[in-house]
Order: structure tokens, then C-alpha cells, then sequence
């Protein structure tokens, strides 16, 4: 299959690369645009490794073609973290509250949760556990990323909800 020359906006910033037209947006990210902060778990749609906002909302890029997004704005994990290199709020919760382990989820979990507390600003317990279903870890059983939700949500230790862009930090590398 010939490539063609896509435009895709990427945190901001605007990319042309070269693909093939089924290219997946996740696999475009990570070779073309060099953002290896979106992981690729399952590639089909279950893990929630890929999480990337297209226009804000959550998607999983394993199950995009890339040229699907054109005309969309994509946020990736990169994008989250503030330009300086240190953690945003959402990071910085994961962090205290013992939110991962091996980490491979956590972009993933970051990406939803900033959508997630962008909706819902003062989550039920339900509430998160329903809003991050979509997301799974192999490694922490789940509770320290709930608090960390939480603290995210409530602010708690300097944390608050705020992202913004930029790239580099804590949950974006690999
Ligand atoms: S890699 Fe996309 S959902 Fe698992
Ligand atoms: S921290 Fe290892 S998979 Fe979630």
C-alpha cells in the first residue's frame, strides 16, 4: 500500500508524516511522531494502553487509523505534562498515592483520568471505579489509583486537576 502524506495536529503542534492510509493512529504516535508515551497493550481495544484525547474526549488509539484524526486535535501523555519536566497534578497523585508500579498502564490511566475529572470534578467512589473500567493494570490492584484519583479530584497536597501542555514528565516515557 502506497504511503501518503497525513496532517495530524499533536499536542499543539502541527505534523506532517508519511503513512500508509491503515496506519493506526497509536502506531503513528509512537514511529512517526515519536511520542512513545502512548503504550500499546492489547492493540485491540481492551487494555486502554493507547488512551490519547482526540478533541478532549478519551479514545483508544490502537483502534484509529491516523488519518481518522485529521482535522482533530490529539492530546497524548506528552502533552499532559507541564513543558518543564516536572509532574502535572494528575501525575504528581498517581505518585504519592502509590498509583503504579511498573508504570505501563499509567499514560494510559493519566490521559483517561484527565477527561474523566474534567466531567466529573467531584467523583463518587463509583463513579471512578465506572470511569476508569476502561483501563486496566496488571500490577497495583487498582487501589492506589483510585486514591489517586481522588486526591487528584480533591485537590489534596497541591494537587488539582489543572494540565497543561508541553512535553516530557513522569508517565510519558517508554
Ligand atoms: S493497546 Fe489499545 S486498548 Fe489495548
Ligand atoms: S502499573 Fe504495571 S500494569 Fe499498571
Amino acid at each position: 500500500m502506497d504511503e501518503i502524506p497525513v496532517t495530524l495536529t499533536v499536542n499543539g503542534r502541527r505534523r506532517v508524516v508519511l503513512i500508509e492510509p491503515r496506519k493506526t493512529l497509536a502506531d503513528t504516535l509512537r514511529e512517526d511522531c515519536e511520542l512513545t508515551g502512548t503504550h500499546l497493550g492489547c492493540e485491540h481495544g481492551v487494555c486502554g494502553a493507547c488512551t490519547v484525547l482526540l478533541d478532549g474526549e478519551a479514545v483508544r488509539s490502537c483502534l484509529m487509523f491516523a488519518v481518522q484524526a485529521v482535522g482533530s486535535e490529539v492530546t497524548t501523555i506528552e502533552g499532559l505534562s507541564p513543558a518543564d519536566g516536572s509532574l502535572s497534578p494528575i501525575q504528581e497523585a498517581f505518585r504519592q498515592c502509590h498509583g503504579l508500579q511498573c508504570g505501563f498502564c499509567t499514560p494510559g490511566f493519566i490521559v483517561s483520568v484527565t477527561a474523566f475529572l474534567r466531567d466529573h470534578p467531584n467523583p463518587s467512589d463509583h463513579e471512578i471505579r465506572e470511569g476508569l473500567s476502561g483501563n486496566l493494570c496488571r500490577c497495583t490492584g487498582y487501589q492506589g489509583i483510585i486514591a489517586a484519583v481522588k486526591m487528584a479530584a480533591e485537590g489534596g497536597a497541591g494537587v488539582g486537576v489543572a494540565a497543561s501542555g508541553g512535553a516530557g514528565g513522569a508517565g510519558g516515557a517508554g
